[in-house]
């Protein structure tokens, strides 16, 4: 029950279909049953409660209670990356688990893979566990699919309700058929679907976020050579560039660089799957080097306009990965903190993602629920997460200097203030 199994589990609570929401944290379980989800994503919590009340959705520790009821079992454990390694353990444990169930089950389930996973995992993994433990055959008594997602935090309950594609990989005909039947129940025709093999749904889903991943690195790129262009914006760039139909306007807006619990471990991922395939990582690598660089370029900015950090306060304004979320894996402003905090005297700022960061600092820097108190003689703000309410942030004056770099560009009232907006040079 993270983040994409219990979006899941409310969207098919929400659809009419009985839920059984798998947990084997016991704290986080104990608070799903009571209709609070351990982390925040809009319009989630409502949903867990109205589901609960209608008793189409139940949380409980055990899938053995569950097997001979259910129809479909969808996986959505977690796959983190150790050093770019894909790590299996908890997909090995659960599928194990399940094939054991199938041995002395009489029920046949269709067991549908979202995590996400290499390319030839299903083939070569967990295809080989689950026919060998239970004995069973696929597309005899056994079923299998993968189906991808291509969830946002942030808007994960819209996504969810309506992707923009559906991707089913099976390799037999009466799994294909079981999914065709329970996605006509849930998504509208509308929405194209499209049907293949395992490998190549789970080399759309590596691709998808390497191919986002590329267009950021791609305009923050841009936006570094825009800081060195007087007159030079890269919003301008992003725009028109955007304009071309082969290009599109969206994953250009250039920042501190991209962070989140999927691109950065997706990317590194599939670099080890063309490193183990004897090929040429080069090109995907130096989007990861882009990425890894940004915050780098934002601490360049600091120093270009401030000098050294010595005797500095400088405050955060933003610490999710992105806005509308707390989610602070990855997130770049995590990173700038851990570079930072040994050179100066740091304070921060969020909505939402404030315990997480204490979590990791303690009282390494100073934690602010609010705007105006976290500038307080603070030598300079940077902005990194957008979000909304620094957008008409106008009174600055409690700042020692009011000097804001912002990384996102989002900063409406710049009149009394030194702003520099990073990718966009003064002539
Ligand atoms: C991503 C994919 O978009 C989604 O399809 C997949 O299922 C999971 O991974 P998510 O991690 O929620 O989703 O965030 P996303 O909106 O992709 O943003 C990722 C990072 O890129 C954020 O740090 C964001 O600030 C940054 N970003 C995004 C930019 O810097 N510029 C952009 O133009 C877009």
């Amino acid at each position: 029950m993270g983040f994409v199994g219990l979006t899941l589990a409310v969207f098919f609570a929400s659809k009419n279909n009985v839920v059984y929401g798998i947990e084997k944290d016991p704290k986080r379980l104990n608070s799903l049953k009571n209709g609070s989800p351990d982390f925040f994503e809009p319009k989630l919590k409502n949903l867990v409660l109205k589901n609960l009340e209608s008793e189409n959705l139940m949380f409980s520790k055990n899938i053995e209670d569950f097997i001979e009821i259910v129809n479909y079992i969808f996986i959505t454990v977690g796959t983190p990356t150790k050093n770019g390694k894909i790590d299996l353990k908890f997909i090995k444990k659960i599928i194990t688990d399940i094939a054991k169930l199938l041995c002395t089950s009489k029920n046949c389930p269709v067991i549908v893979i979202k995590s996400t996973i290499a390319p030839k995992t299903t083939n070569e993994i967990i295809l080989p566990i689950l026919e060998k433990i239970s004995g069973r055959k696929i597309g005899k008594d056994l079923f299998l699919s993968t189906n991808p997602e291509f969830l946002r935090e942030g808007t994960a309950i819209d996504d969810q309700f309506n992707p923009h594609v559906l991707v089913i990989g099976t390799c037999d005909d009466r799994s294909k058929q079981k999914m065709k039947n329970f996605f006509k129940s849930l998504y509208s025709q509308t929405i194209p679907r499209f049907f293949t093999n395992f490998a190549t749904s789970e080399l759309i889903k590596y691709s998808n976020n390497a191919f986002l991943a590329t267009k950021i690195s791609f305009i923050n790129s841009i936006a570094n050579l825009c800081q060195k262009i007087p007159g030079s914006s890269v919003d301008d760039v992003a725009k028109i560039i955007g304009l071309d139909p082969r290009i599109g306007p969206l994953f250009l807006k250039a920042g501190p660089g991209y962070g989140g619990s999927c691109l950065p471990k997706d990317l590194s991922s599939l670099i080890t799957v063309f490193d183990n395939h004897g090929l040429d990582s080069k090109f995907f690598k130096s989007i990861e080097n882009v990425n890894t660089h940004q915050v780098d370029e934002i601490i360049n900015i600091f120093k270009d306009n401030l000098g050294n950090f010595t005797k500095k306060t400088i405050t955060i304004l933003g610490l999710s990965f992105k806005e509308n979320s707390d989610d602070i894996r990855e997130s770049r402003s995590i990173i700038l903190i851990k570079k930072l905090k040994n050179k100066c005297q740091i304070k921060v700022h969020d909505p939402m993602a404030i315990e997480k960061t204490r979590k990791l600092f303690g009282d390494k820097i100073e934690y602010f629920s609010d705007v105006t108190e976290s500038l307080k003689n603070s030598d300079c703000a940077i902005i990194m997460t957008p979000w909304n309410q620094y957008v008409n942030l106008k009174d600055f004056t409690m700042m020692k200097n009011p000097i804001i770099i912002d990384t996102r560009r989002i900063l409406k009232n710049t009149k009394k203030i030194k702003y520099i907006p990073y990718g966009k040079s003064k002539n």
